[in-house]
């Protein structure tokens, strides 16, 4: 069966479309005259990313990390480690982390704490989805698209067990 018809559709592709453009707009008058660094979560912000870069009309730079939590369970450990680092310094820079979905937020505590060890000149978070329902630690989310009641969701970068990420929209898995 094709990936998408094993989906039903919480956000279509063209209302993910439509909260990007808003978001971009919103960056791009926020960070205006700053030197922007845009920093993609691997592999969930993938699709994102690329997405958000081109609706932000700004000379800014992207670079990716790649991050995974210890051991294969669902539920976030709060242990992560960096698999791949970013491909440039970011001190003095401002940095905007893109990230998919902020879940316990044990991933993202992880990450910007680690990036405040790097000197930038600031660090702020764009995530697409927020489960506010299972925040462990409490992250500043700047730019939100999307809060989410506690659903395991996929399509549009996220996946499970590596499948659903090329579906162009967001869904939950049909059972049975
Ligand atoms: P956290 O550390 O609990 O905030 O987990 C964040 C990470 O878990 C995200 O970056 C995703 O990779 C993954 N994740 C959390 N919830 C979902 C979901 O509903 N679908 C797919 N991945 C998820
Ligand atoms: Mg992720």
């Amino acid at each position: 069966m094709k990936p998408s018809k094993e989906l039903d559709v919480l956000f279509s592709a063209e209302q993910i479309a439509a909260r990007v453009k808003q978001l971009g707009e919103k960056i791009e008058r926020d960070y205006d005259d700053k030197e922007l660094v845009l920093l993609g979560v691997l592999k969930g912000s993938f699709l994102f990313m690329s997405d958000l870069s081109r609706a932000i009309d700004l000379p800014l730079q992207v670079d990716f990390i790649g991050l995974s939590s210890y051991g294969e369970a669902t539920e976030s450990s709060g242990v992560v480690k960096i698999t791949s680092d970013l491909s440039r310094p970011i001190e003095h820079k401002h940095v905007l982390v893109v990230e998919d979905i902020v879940d316990t937020g044990l991933t993202m505590r992880y990450l910007l704490d680690n990036l405040a060890t790097r000197h930038p000149a600031s660090v702020k978070l764009c995530t697409l989805l927020n489960k506010p329902s299972r925040v462990r630690t409490r992250i500043p989310l700047d730019y939100l698209g999307f809060e989410i009641e506690d659903r395991f969701v996929v399509g549009y970068g996220l996946d499970a067990a590596e499948k659903y990420r090329n579906v162009p929209f967001i869904g939950t898995i049909k059972r049975g």
